[in-house]
């Protein structure tokens, strides 16, 4: 019998069994996931359809320009299942919630709070006097100022391409009719109409206008995109009509 003293006390040894038995344990955990029927949970509206969809054009820039100023580095977009989280946060993230995005955001640095259900939490003007000066309203706040996305014009000329791309790795937007069509049967007419990417100009100018995220509807600044983009967090999913053992059973 081989005794623990001579594992330990050669180092290639203990390199092997250790990289052993992580392997083992890394693939018990991550194997089943490729098989349970429902790991990325089947998450309806009340008609019927998809309750979560890809970002619209604007809600995506919004996106990149969070990722371009590295507001992950403070904060995640996960809720884990634990009471003191839900009880902060509201419910627990599904994996349904973060299907559509390409690189995801979960995160396990949290300083600040995470951001996974703050859509609708507070006004589009809060975000904007917060990302401009976050003191303003949060006084012992330790976030950056971030005044240049109220100054910056939003470059709208890439997003044909960003969404082409993002398509290329999964995410249902569609160039053909064909491809239109299978996505209003799967997120309804409206939601289609904004993941064609042949009215992503128009439907980014549409959104920002009507929607008036930056407070100054005579520009579309990069501050328009990303409180689009923090306005629709965690807000796909209507918890309230869901019932609590629907997702339990996926645990
Ligand atoms: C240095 C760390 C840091 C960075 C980087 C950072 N934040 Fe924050 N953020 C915080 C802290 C701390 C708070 C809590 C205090 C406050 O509300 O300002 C916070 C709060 C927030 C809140 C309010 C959350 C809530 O539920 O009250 C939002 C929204 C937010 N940040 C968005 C962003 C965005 C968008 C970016 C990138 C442009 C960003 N943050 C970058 C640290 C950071």
């Amino acid at each position: 019998m081989m005794k623990h003293e001579s594992i330990e006390t050669n180092a290639a040894l203990l390199i092997i069994f250790t990289l052993v038995a992580i392997s083992i344990g890394g693939l018990v955990e991550v194997v089943p996931l490729f098989y349970i029927e429902g790991t990325v949970e089947d998450v309806k509206n009340a008609d019927g359809k998809d309750a979560v969809r890809p970002y619209t054009p604007l809600e995506q820039l919004g996106r990149d320009i969070y990722t371009r100023e590295g507001c992950y580095l403070c904060h995640s977009q996960m809720i884990r299942p634990f009471r003191d989280e839900a009880l902060r946060y509201g419910h627990y993230s599904l994996a349904a919630e973060s299907q559509y995005d390409h690189p995801f955001q979960w995160g396990s640095k949290r300083t600040g709070p995470d951001l996974a259900r703050v859509g609708g939490k507070y006004s589009s003007a809060w975000h904007v006097k917060h990302l401009t000066a976050p003191r303003s309203v949060v006084p012992e706040s330790i976030m950056p100022n971030y005044p240049w996305l109220n100054e910056n014009d939003l470059d709208t000329g890439d997003i044909a391409a960003k969404m082409a791309t993002l398509k290329a790795v999964g995410v249902p937007y569609s160039l053909t009719k064909i491809e239109y069509d299978a996505n209003v049967e799967k997120f309804g007419e409206s939601v289609a109409k904004k993941l064609d990417i042949n009215m992503a100009e128009k439907n980014l100018m549409e959104q920002a206008k009507l929607g008036n995220y930056d407070g100054n509807p005579d520009k579309l600044s990069e501050m328009d995109a990303l409180v689009a983009y923090l306005q629709v967090l965690g807000t796909m999913v209507d918890f309230s009509k869901h019932d609590e053992a629907e997702f339990v059973k996926f645990r």
